[in-house]
């Protein structure tokens, strides 16, 4: 029988490394034979185009409450539009964040992650959920002077917090983000691998 595909996130702070690591992963997987497919959220679909236009881009920031709903429901369209058919082609899906961003990101404005699930509860659950952990004391000298609404200190101390909770509760699996860019894709690959093989 036909195997129904694996489905990884890649997760973690703005520029802990996600869409390097995501695309390095696909590209190790594929040159291993197997067939690996690189994704995103905000995801390529007509929600994710206008979360992309509409919370995105934008100097200041929209209601909690409208993120959110946009997200999960940019979330559903991916799920069921893009993920779900190619799970069941065999394919392994890598994407460049998922659910727990939602609750990482709009948890850190103050709402109540119960309910940030409760609007999540239909999503597939992932195989494999990593985060790219990078202190935000590094990330601010990746940030530069120019840093946007969310690349703000505080901010990302707060959405740190939460994905830190995540890694406790066993959700997230922790990579070291602060070493090399390739020994970073390498620990993901062999947890990666280990966990297809296995
Ligand atoms: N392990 C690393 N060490 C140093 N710089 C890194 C590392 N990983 C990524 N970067 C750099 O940080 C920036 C953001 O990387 P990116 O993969 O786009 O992050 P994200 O998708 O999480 O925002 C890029 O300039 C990238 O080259
Ligand atoms: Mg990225």
């Amino acid at each position: 029988m036909k195997h129904k595909g694996y489905f990884i996130c890649i997760e973690g702070l703005d520029k802990s490394g996600k869409t390097s690591q995501s695309i390095l992963l696909v590209e190790a997987l594929c040159r291993k034979g197997f067939d690996a497919v690189y994704t995103t959220e905000p995801s390529n679909g007509e929600i994710g185009r206008f979360i992309r236009k509409y919370v995105l881009h934008r100097k200041d920031r929209v209601s909690p409450i409208i993120e959110a709903l946009l997200f999960a429901a940019d979330r559903a369209d991916h799920v069921e539009n893009e993920i779900k058919p190619l799970l069941s082609e065999g394919k392994i899906i890598v994407s460049d964040r998922y659910v727990y961003s939602s609750l990482a990101y709009q948890g850190a404005t103050g709402l109540s992650l119960d309910w940030i699930k409760e609007i999540n509860k239909h999503v597939l659950q992932p195989d494999l959920s990593i985060y790219i952990d990078v202190s935000v004391e590094t990330l601010m000298k990746r940030y530069g002077k120019e840093k946007s609404v969310m690349e703000q200190f505080e901010t990302q101390k707060k959405v740190e917090k939460i994905y830190k909770n995540l890694v406790q509760e066993g959700k997230l699996i922790p990579v070291n983000g602060e070493q090399s860019i390739e020994s970073a894709a390498n620990e993901i690959f062999s947890i990666v691998l280990n966990y297809i093989i296995i």
